[in-house]
């Protein structure tokens, strides 16, 4: 039997493994999962036991990190394979078919939180490590693993451990699955995401809730300041107004864009996705280049004032935002930072007084995909889905790969198996049974590929 025998062999049992894997609610930005997100870092060293010589379970101030290294075998490259094991929460809970922490299968779909993003895609590796071992008795290549419990929350952790474990994270290069295909039956290699700042800002204008018709008319609303704000963060074009945002913009050759605007996208899928009764986006860009090459603003959630069951007269003493801006290559974080902040300052009238905060910040990463990994990723993609692979950039951040990228100059190389219609981050989160059971075979070929090298 060879490995992809041996996969084949085991599509149930690896199914149920992921499945018990998924019932653990590892949700890193709640407290009070602290003890499940524990629970499922016990799971993946307990999983990588049966493959690997030395598994260590790392506690960190925030979540625990599960490092793992195989027996090496002299003569052949190192790759450093990283996942998340830690998941959004599932809220709003009544908008999901089945139960988020209950996986279910229907219509080719596997259905829960973590599917896609990330323990179904970190899973496809755990089983083609399996496979490779017990059927060659030992990984073809050198691996070593890290997942990590942080990456929904934008932790620190992980930074703070590869600066002060540089010489064991050496390796030819980073292997990660946590971003999706083109589209359905269009297997793809990432060589570009995009960065991501995030703010939360507190408007205070009355010291307290204010009577609006004793009131109103004299004193400042902040809810109105903030919403008179973001209406002022985009002009006409749909381009951000902060001076400077496209100062350091790359611009894309044009063999790029050619290649980019020639994929097989289909812009009637996206737009279905979407689901909106129309696009907005920055005029004079493709869609693909709107998502994978160009900065944007966007207000993620803004509160303050009543919200509660019919009328309450009131001014609002506070009002609160969250925004984000997704950066791409050679914008600079900090400078963003600074830019916006300055924007937001000089925007708001004196009648209130602004708390500015950073939540977290990451850098966008481009990188060119000549490497021979890259082909090896590619022909093993092909081999594994029995279709043509394509390289592809994506418009969201995994921070760590441009950390990876900037600390060790080594090619990243992001296998994707989820789909962009999956639903991460929201109700119904689910994974193609076709990618899993596909993601696993290419996985394995690309092990051996690299080996072959
Ligand atoms: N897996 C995603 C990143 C992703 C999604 C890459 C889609 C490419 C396509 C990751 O888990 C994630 O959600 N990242 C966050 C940033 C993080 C710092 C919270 C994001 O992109 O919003
Ligand atoms: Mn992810
Ligand atoms: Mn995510």
């Amino acid at each position: 039997m060879n490995p992809i025998e041996y996969i084949e062999s085991r599509r149930d049992a690896n199914l149920a493994d992921l499945v018990e894997f998924l019932r653990i609610p590892s949700i890193s930005t709640k407290s009070e999962h602290k003890k499940d997100v524990e629970r499922a870092a016990r799971w993946v060293h307990q999983k990588l036991s049966a493959q690997f010589e030395h598994v260590e379970t790392v506690a960190t101030e925030g979540h625990p990190i599960v490092y793992a290294e195989s027996t090496p075998v002299p003569g052949k490259p190192t790759v450093l394979f990283y996942g998340h094991y830690d998941v959004q929460p599932s809220e709003p809970d009544h908008l999901w078919t089945t139960p988020a922490f209950e996986p279910a299968v229907r219509n080719g779909n596997l259905y829960g939180r973590g599917t896609a993003d990330d323990k179904g895609q970190v899973h496809i590796h755990l089983s083609a490590f399996e496979a490779l071992k017990k059927i060659g008795g030992r990984l073809p290549v050198n691996v070593k693993v890290i997942i990590e419990g942080e990456e929904e929350v934008g932790g620190a952790s992980l930074y703070t451990y590869v600066h002060e474990n540089k010489q064991k994270l050496k390796a030819d290069a980073l292997v990660v699955s946590d971003t999706s295909m083109l589209g359905p039956g269009v297997p793809s290699v990432t060589y570009g995401l995009r960065g991501l700042c995030y703010y939360q800002i507190e408007l205070t204008g009355p010291a307290q809730d204010l009577h609006s018709g004793v009131f109103g008319g004299a004193a400042p609303n902040p809810l109105t300041i903030l919403t008179e704000l973001f209406a002022k963060m985009h002009d006409k074009n749909f381009r951000v107004t902060v001076p400077g945002f496209y100062n350091d913009v790359a611009v894309q050759t044009r063999a790029e864009r050619k290649a980019l605007n020639s994929l097989p996208w289909k812009l009637a899928q996206f737009k279905k996705n979407v689901g909106a009764p129309g696009l907005a986006g920055e005029k004079g860009f493709s869609v693909i280049e709107q998502l994978w090459c160009r900065p944007t603003f966007e207000l993620n959630g803004i509160w303050g004032g009543y919200m509660g069951e019919g009328a309450k007269t009131v001014i609002p003493s506070k009002a609160w935002a969250k925004f984000s801006t997704r950066l791409v290559p050679k914008q600079n974080p900090e400078k963003i930072v600074k830019a916006v902040e300055k924007h937001v300052r000089s925007l708001l009238p004196k009648t209130v007084t602004c708390d500015f905060k950073v939540l977290s910040s990451g850098k966008p990463w481009v990188a060119p995909y000549h490497h021979p990994f890259f082909a090896a990723a590619h022909r093993a993609l092909e081999k594994g889905f029995g279709k043509k692979a394509v390289f592809i950039r994506e418009g969201g951040s995994i921070p760590f790969v441009t950390d990876m990228y900037d600390t060790f100059k080594i090619p990243c190389i992001l296998l994707g198996f989820g789909l962009p219609d999956e639903n991460a981050h929201a109700p119904d989160e689910h994974l193609s049974l076709e990618n899993y059971f596909g993601g696993i075979k290419a996985a394995a070929h690309f092990y051996q590929e690299l080996a072959a090298i």
